[in-house]
């Protein structure tokens, strides 16, 4: 199966019957190469509504007085009551800049795609509370809420699935970038790669003034071909064959069938498994502006390719501050198991300044209260391993210490609770997910969220993201040659 005989990447295979395409373009790819794919369908991606509409002026203002002179700022409010003070015209007006490191108390954006009051621990996407949506919603219905705005209808949502299924297969040349990486390359590092790779066989991707319907044909193909790259990335760490998606699954089964199918066997998703890995999937699928958010806005702000965009922001959510946590953390309760189970040690070693070791899965930017994804997961941990019979002897180890640590001053008073990757890792290796894959799972989850934040980068026309600085090197000082330094 991973020979290069199917040069077109088997049209025919998984397109269902149900779902013929509208419009017929030539089937060349962007690069000029037959791959078969490049059939549009009646666009379904429209503009969604300007994400400023429901950021108001106040009619108060704030003032800030610089060498005796005051200075009057705009302060906008958002739809939920969020207040900004608006200094875009303070360096023309004042010569002054404001300093925020980690940009912790700066909004890089308005948007109206996520809302979250980390006091109250509350999460919504596009208005919908997080709890609705992971009872019942499904996560290719949160992606097209997100791209959108709105809950799709019955025939939108058809054709939506039907856009993404038809873009699952890669190219087969792509398929041969897997054999160069070393064998324990880890799969964030190949994802990110792949996904990058992905602007070179579709080089159009790359012209950022073109029409909306080719905007869409990038959006669709990288939601199909994730799953599909960060499934063949796990088979090549195994040396197995790569499975061929299979278009008559949903989008989380057809995941898991390439994960662990195999062409000689039978394989049936289990639907405890398949609901377990859609309910974190959307869990995960936005977070309003994090790291990764940001640098994927960021990177499309030059107006580079969406591919590229959302391959920084794998990179970005590979760090173990980030996305990496879910790693990091199995790692750490695995440790503090094989080190003998003294919880307290560890904690205290937490606590330790001058330890570089912290709780991962603890600790929050924004939530100072609770995280809700933390909330729904604890709980989906329990029923998921209940129901599949699995008994991991970290998820007791993880309990205690959330105990301890939620009893300690030190993580009290700084307002440190579990995070959404505290329980998530218990999960995806009860379904069988190997832990180097967890931050994958994470990136497949946050992959509509990302798209969303671009799209509506692109749509409010923002201008290049270009952070100032406060200079603190030397002053301007004279060349001095090689023969009279010290
Ligand atoms: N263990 C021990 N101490 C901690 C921890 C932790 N996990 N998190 C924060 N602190 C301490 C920190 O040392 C600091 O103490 P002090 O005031 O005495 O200097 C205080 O709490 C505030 O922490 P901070 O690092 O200034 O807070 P931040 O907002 O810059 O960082 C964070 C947030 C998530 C990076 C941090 O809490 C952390 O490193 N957590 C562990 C990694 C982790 O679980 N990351 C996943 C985040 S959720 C998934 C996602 O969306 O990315």
């Amino acid at each position: 199966m991973t020979g290069r005989q199917d040069r077109t990447c088997g049209a025919s295979s998984g397109r269902p019957a149900s779902f013929p395409p509208r419009l017929r373009t030539p089937a060349r790819s962007d690069n000029g190469v037959r791959d078969g794919r490049d059939v549009t369908f009646a666009p379904v991606l429209t503009e969604t509504h300007s994400t400023t509409d429901h950021a108001q002026a106040m009619s108060e203002k704030a003032k800030i007085i610089l060498e005796g002179k005051t200075y009057e700022l705009p302060v906008i409010v958002g739809s939920e009551g969020e207040k900004a003070i608006d200094i875009s015209r303070l360096r023309e007006e004042s010569g002054y800049i404001t300093l925020d490191l980690g940009y912790k108390n700066t909004g890089a954006t308005t948007s109206a795609i996520t809302f979250l009051d980390g006091e109250e621990g509350i999460l919504h996407y596009r208005g919908y509370p997080i709890e609705q949506l992971a009872e019942k919603s499904t996560f290719l219905e949160v992606a097209y809420l997100l791209l959108h705005g709105d809950l799709p209808n019955k025939r939108q949502m058809e054709e939506f699935q039907g856009n993404i299924r038809y873009h699952s297969l890669v190219h087969e040349d792509l398929k041969r970038f897997f054999e160069f990486f070393p064998n324990n390359a880890h799969p964030m590092g190949i994802l990110s790669a792949m996904v990058n790779s992905l602007s070179t066989f579709y080089p159009k991707s790359q012209d950022p003034h073109r029409p909306m319907k080719d905007r869409e044909r990038t959006i669709f193909r990288l939601i199909a071909k994730m799953p599909t790259l960060a499934a063949i990335s796990y088979k090549n760490n195994l040396g197995h064959p790569y499975m061929y998606p299979s278009n008559k699954l949903s989008y989380v089964d057809n995941f898991l069938y390439m994960m662990f199918g195999l062409p000689t066997e039978e394989y049936h998703v289990d639907p405890v498994v398949s609901d377990a890995l859609n309910k974190l999937l959307i869990l995960h699928a936005d977070h309003e502006q994090n790291c990764s958010a940001s640098t994927v806005r960021m990177v499309g702000s030059s107006q580079a390719n969406l591919y590229s965009a959302v391959s920084a922001g794998i990179a970005a959510l590979w760090g173990p501050l980030h996305g990496g946590a879910n790693q990091e953390v199995i790692e750490m309760l695995e440790t503090i198991r094989n080190d003998g189970g003294d919880i307290q040690k560890w904690v205290n070693k937490a606590k330790d300044k001058n330890d570089p070791f912290r709780l991962f899965g603890f600790g929050h930017r924004v939530y100072k209260n609770f995280d809700p994804r933390a909330r729904i997961i604890k709980k989906a941990c329990d029923d998921v391993l209940g129901k599949l019979g699995v008994s991991d002897p970290v998820l007791d180890i993880a309990k205690q210490l959330e105990e301890i640590a939620l009893k300690d001053d030190y993580f009290v008073s700084r307002k440190l609770y579990p995070n959404v990757d505290f329980y998530s890792g218990i999960i995806y290796r009860a379904i069988g997910i190997p832990t180097r894959m967890f931050t994958v799972m994470f990136a497949m989850g946050r992959l509509p969220g990302w798209i969303a934040q671009w799209k509506e980068m692109v749509e409010n026309k923002e201008p290049i993201g270009r952070p100032r600085q406060i200079y603190t090197g030397i002053t301007k000082r004279d060349y001095v040659p090689m023969k009279d330094r010290p």
